[in-house]
């Protein structure tokens, strides 16, 4: 692990795909410690489940979420494993968001109605989008822009990123864009928004052992060279803390 992340007492994720057999990610309980293990030996210590919701595809109640991350402590406290997870969603852009949450159906994150992670599509940014952020803001509710480098509309223009976060929109970043393990378009995007200093998280984004492991200490190390050591230790521990406790953001 890297010197100055001993200093950090720990990391926090606030996005992984973690919990088994509601979306794209683990199958079995013992896939999810699998992943855990790994989490907890890069030095996460807490870890948001984020299982789709609203995307057309995966149909995951918030019941389930929270039943899950029961039973998953549970295993991670008989199996010893020095972790913690939260619940949260990946939620898709979606004009029912408003909706499902005055209905108390979608679950933000560690479910404290204070921030919520807010997924686009790939490949535009869709009309609606600022609306939906406006109206999540006037919610009283800020979301977080999952992994903006990778959408298509947003690598050849990242400037269009500017209108989300003066409505108060925050960014997370994958780690995996950050190394360049996704491609050369997501790594030179995400590198431009580290640069411009417009991203608020850096998360795993997890979905299994192998291909998209829990791991964030080796994209913290490129973000160190990029923007210092105090900026980058912040987009895995003090700025994810304070999103997890439900406490207004320093940025
Ligand atoms: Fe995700």
């Amino acid at each position: 692990m890297l010197t100055f992340l001993k200093k950090v007492i720990m990391m926090i994720d606030i996005h992984a795909h973690i919990l088994p057999s509601l979306d794209d990610g683990p199958r079995t309980f013992q896939e999810s410690l699998e992943m855990c293990r790994i989490a907890s030996e890069d030095g996460i210590r807490k870890m948001v489940a984020t299982p789709h919701i609203l995307n057309g595809i995966y149909d995951v109640k918030k019941k389930d979420i929270l039943e899950k991350v029961e039973i998953l402590n549970k295993l991670l406290k008989d199996n010893k494993i020095e972790l913690e997870v939260l619940p949260g969603a990946d939620v898709h852009l979606h004009e029912g968001i408003i909706e499902g949450l005055k209905k108390d159906e979608i679950l933000t994150i560690n479910n404290g109605r204070r921030y919520l992670l807010l997924e686009f599509p790939s490949q535009i940014i869709p009309v609606e989008a600022r609306q939906v952020v406006f109206k999540l803001q006037v919610a009283g509710i800020l979301p977080i822009i999952s992994h903006p480098e990778r959408n298509f509309a947003i690598q050849d223009n990242p400037e269009l990123l500017t209108k989300f976060i003066e409505i108060g929109a925050l960014l997370q970043v994958t780690a995996q864009s950050v190394t360049g393990e996704f491609g050369s378009r997501e790594k030179k995007c995400a590198h431009w928004l580290l640069k411009h200093n417009m991203v608020h998280v850096l998360a795993t984004d997890a979905h299994s052992i192998n291909a998209r492991p829990p791991i964030l200490s080796i994209a913290v190390k490129k973000a160190s060279k990029l923007l210092g050591e105090e900026k980058s230790r912040a987009l895995v521990f003090e700025n994810p803390l304070a999103i997890i406790e439900g406490r207004e953001l320093r940025v």
